[in-house]
């Protein structure tokens, strides 16, 4: 099979990068990557440890590392995690191995996803409105994307399908 460009998938945390590229990666029957994923297995620590134990300047400087390393792939669905795209050598690669999928909610959507997640540790000691600040302040560059959909209007399986679409047309 001719080798194809990755799909990646980028957008704020709880905007269903992992789950839609799970399913997506099943139905185009390709590789799926998830970088949170790899970075855990990586350190051997969950994210919130990583966080906890050596600072998010650490966390980001894995991050970048695990994420370049894996855009490096072909025929993959990758999921990156939230701040991946803000990184200008993540992004730099990921236009050139990937096409590019911005998950686009309301931030009022995404605030009340991850709004005390105890998951998360970057949101956890804001306020909705800081995290709404974040989200707009982030969307500068997520808008950078190749595509951006928008997914308030759509279930789960049409947004996959749409990526799906533009992806086998591509
Ligand atoms: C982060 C998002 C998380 C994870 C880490 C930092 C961010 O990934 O990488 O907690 O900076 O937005 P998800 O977007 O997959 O939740």
């Amino acid at each position: 099979m001719k080798s194809k460009k990755n799909i990646v998938l980028i957008g704020m945390m709880g905007s269903g990068k992992s789950s839609i590229g799970k399913i997506l990666s099943k139905k185009l029957n390709i590789n799926f990557i998830d970088i949170d994923q790899k970075i855990e297995e990586n350190e051997d620590l969950n994210i919130s440890d990583i966080f906890k134990e050596y600072g998010e300047n650490y966390f980001r400087k894995v991050e970048e590392k695990i994420s370049l390393q894996y855009l490096k792939s072909d025929n993959s669905v990758i999921s990156l995690g939230g701040g991946g795209f803000i990184n200008r050598s993540i992004r730099k690669l990921s236009f050139k191995t990937c096409i590019s999928f911005w998950l686009n909610w309301k931030n009022e959507t995404i605030v009340n996803r991850i709004y005390k997640s105890k998951k998360r540790p970057l949101v956890m000691r804001l306020s909705r409105d800081q995290i709404s600040n974040l989200i707009r302040e982030r969307s500068k560059i997520y808008e950078l994307s190749d595509y951006k959909i928008n997914c308030e209007k759509l279930d789960k399986i049409q947004i996959i399908n749409k990526i799906k679409y533009i992806y086998e047309n591509n």
